[in-house]
């Protein structure tokens, strides 16, 4: 069912009258192209060009201003320059126009942000949404609808593109008609000063046409709406995104193209994974994915079967279904029984199944047949090297017949044909009637490894998000004193009052401020014990010989004070020293980093990883947005590579991996429920066997300076 927030956006897209504000009179500006690409595109609403010298624009009557006009407007597509926008849009907000998409440039991109506020407010308190500005347009298959700058040609299809850059938006339209991809939808977001990607994901996710979504991104603003907008649209429908700024340079550079701050790649591609997105690499593997997705079901099971006439090919298409995670079955009886009668005694019944170099168009349709009909396979991937015993004018017909058998039983099958000319000219010919041909094994195995990590996906994503009551009020408290004294870091015992609250196991620590009661914390906890300085003013203890560890008896506890108290005095003349901290000496674990922030582009990021001092070196750490589930967070600990340290080495029992997710939940709630809270960072978390539980050992708290 639809609210009125889908009725709306769904107008942007299927808009029953679009006014061109900014339409021309001269064939080559872009106010002109505008009209005539929804002329020529056969729009099926009403067309209002808007100039001031009025007259016609490509055979339509033009008006002087939009509140000229007696019908409904749903969109106006503004193409004046910058100057002139405020105006137009004034005048769109007079006749009550529903949506905006300012194609003009220069506004918060070339940072004129006031103007572009100015138009943002407008728009706002007269009820318009704006598209961009500076954007090409956007095209709707529904409405059919050319409203851009762009190219003419556009095959109808299912694949729905929204991308961060114009310009490559622009190319895309091109590369999918020369592709053979058929586009639902196509826009670029431009400045975002009002719809972002999120509220384009409202239309695009129930829009029955669009089989699939293709995002270009440079970087990511108001995360958490956009986390929560991806994984509401993979639930129902395959995501692929491509995301430039991978590298350092390239990260630098897409932040000053967009404006906006890319976020770090591996929290982004984390992210992603958590959201169920596919993320392609290159832009052509996102339109081979996408296509592919757009056209062909979803494998229904795990099951795939290679099926060559080729050993060489074969192998190369199982290192591909390891690379690509495609899964390959093994029952060796069930695959004799399917395969046999089209396999030469000296082929192969192994998957890969070589039908061998003598296979003919009838052997391929024969072996084909018989696994599009078994229902223990789900998906095949079929290899032809060219040979002179298969009469190349067959394959044609050999592919499209096998094709249309596996779409009938719902099931995938994708081609690699090898070979001269022939075989050439048959790969064009199939894949522009949109069959999955490839001309290399690597490409044909790709696109189906992508709808099983999609699959996969759906298989596991969580629903349920875990959540721990928290005393707010507490912590806070805690924060707010240290702000009152202008610190944005807690000092230890208030980081581990907060650990605490939150129920996070910390060794047992008390706090002396003079010689008789560290004696008499540290008999009270139990030796050995710990010492370290309390003091706001000695940042790193350890270099101020402000810590002291396994003390084993009351004149170690005296000695040590006496050291540290003299040591920090001689270090840090002017610190204040508030005391000095008796703790538990802990039993040595697996010392693991576990954190949470507030990440300015996704919100609450959870993080574990290989913790002590080789965090920086080993950088063995995996991230994922939160609030999230229970499973999700323990997928994330068994993501690092050190993994199976938890899992017990050596004959080395299993670590308490229970107790370590459970505080990784409650680091995550705290910073996404105490918003002064940016960052927390325990290193390390010291994990002890099965049922021991862990000890968070050292824990810093930084605080927002927003
Ligand atoms: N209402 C209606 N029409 C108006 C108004 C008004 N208030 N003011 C002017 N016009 C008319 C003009 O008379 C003119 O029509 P005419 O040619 O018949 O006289 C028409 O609007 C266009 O005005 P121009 O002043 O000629 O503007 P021009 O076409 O040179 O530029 C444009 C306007 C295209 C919006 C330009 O300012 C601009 O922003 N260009 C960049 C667009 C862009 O690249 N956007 C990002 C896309 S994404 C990417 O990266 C590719």
């Amino acid at each position: 069912m639809m609210n009125d927030n889908d009725a709306d956006i769904k107008y942007l897209f299927e808009p029953r009258s679009i006014a061109i504000v900014g339409a021309s009179h001269d064939a080559s500006k872009i106010g002109y192209k505008v009209v005539e690409n929804i002329v020529e595109g056969g729009y099926k609403g009403i067309i209002y060009p808007i100039n001031p010298k009025s007259g016609e624009i490509v055979g339509r009557k033009a008006y002087a201003t939009v509140e000229e006009i007696e019908g409904d407007v749903d969109v106006a597509t503004i193409v004046v320059p910058a100057k002139y926008v405020y105006k137009a849009v004034e005048s769109c907000a007079r006749k009550g126009v529903k949506h905006l998409c300012i194609i003009t440039s220069g506004f918060s991109e070339v940072g004129k942000i006031k103007e572009e506020e100015a138009i943002t407010d407008l728009a706002r308190e007269s009820g318009m949404r704006i598209m961009g500005p500076n954007m090409f347009g956007h095209y709707s298959s529904s409405a059919s609808l050319n409203a851009t700058f762009g190219p003419r040609d556009i095959i109808p299809g299912g694949v729905a593109i929204v991308t961060q850059s114009g310009a490559l938006g622009i190319a895309m339209m091109g590369k999918t008609f020369v592709e053979g991809i058929g586009l639902s939808a196509i826009c670029s977001v431009g400045n975002k000063c009002d719809l972002d990607e999120a509220d384009l994901l409202e239309y695009l996710i129930p829009h029955e046409e669009t089989k699939v979504i293709l995002m270009y991104i440079e970087g990511v603003k108001g995360g958490e709406k956009f986390v929560e907008a991806m994984k509401r649209a993979t639930s129902k429908k395959p995501v692929v995104v491509v995301k430039s700024g991978r590298s350092k340079r390239g990260a630098q550079a897409a932040a000053s193209h967009t404006g906006s701050l890319a976020g770090a790649d591996n929290v982004f591609d984390a992210v992603m994974k958590q959201c169920g997105v596919i993320r392609a690499e290159t832009i052509k593997e996102a339109f081979e994915w996408s296509k592919f997705i757009a056209n062909n079901p979803v494998p229904r099971g795990d099951e795939t079967v290679i099926v060559t006439n080729g050993g060489g090919i074969g192998v190369l298409a199982t290192d591909a279904c390891e690379k690509y995670e495609v899964s390959l079955y093994d029952n060796s009886e069930v695959l004799t029984e399917i395969f046999e009668p089209a396999t030469p005694e000296y082929g192969s019944l192994k998957n890969p199944i070589d039908i061998t170099g003598e296979a003919k168009a009838s052997d391929y349709l024969l072996s084909l047949d018989a696994a599009a009909s078994c229902d223990k396979l789900h998906s095949c991937i079929a290899l032809f090297c060219e040979t002179a015993v298969f009469n190349a004018d067959e394959l044609p017909a050999m592919v499209r017949n096998t094709y249309q058998k596996f779409t009938e039983k719902g099931k995938p099958i994708t081609f690699s044909l090898f070979g001269g000319e022939n075989t050439e000219n048959a790969v064009r010919t199939l894949s522009s009637e949109k069959i999955p041909v490839y001309g290399d094994v690597y490409e044909s195995v790709s696109p189906l490894g992508a709808v099983y990590r999609y699959r996969r996906y759906l298989e596991n994503c969580a629903t349920a998000v875990e959540s721990i009551d928290l005393d707010v009020d507490a912590i806070n408290s805690i924060v707010e004193k240290a702000r009152s004294q202008d610190r944005f870091f807690l000092l230890t015992h208030e980081a581990q009052e907060i650990m605490r609250l939150a129920d996070v196991p910390i060794p047992e620590t008390k706090i002396a401020t003079h010689l008789k009661e560290a004696v008499k914390h540290a008999a009270d906890i139990g030796y050995p014990v710990v010492m370290k300085v309390v003091s706001k003013d000695i940042i790193h203890k350890s270099d101020a010989g402000g810590v002291a560890v396994n003390l084993l008896n009351e004149k170690e506890v005296l000695d040590a004070y006496e050291a540290i108290m003299r040591n920090c005095r001689e270090s840090v003349p002017d610190a204040y020293i508030e005391g000095i901290e008796i703790a538990e000496m802990v039993k040595p674990g697996v010392e693991i980093i576990a954190g949470a922030k507030f990440d300015p582009a996704f919100g609450p990021i959870v993080m574990v990883g290989l913790g002590g001092i080789y965090v920086e070196v080993m950088k063995d750490v995996a991230f994922r947005s939160f609030p999230l589930d229970r499973n999700e967070v323990l997928s994330m600990v068994e993501s690092i590579r050190s993994y199976p340290l938890l899992l017990g080495v050596r004959g080395e029992e299993r670590k308490d991996i229970d107790s370590l997710v459970d505080t990784i939940i409650k680091l995550g709630s705290i910073v996404d429920k105490c918003r002064m809270v940016s960052d927390i960072e325990i290193n390390p978390i010291v994990v002890y066997e099965n049922g021991h539980g862990s000890k968070a050992v050292d824990t810093r708290i930084l605080l927002s300076r927003d």
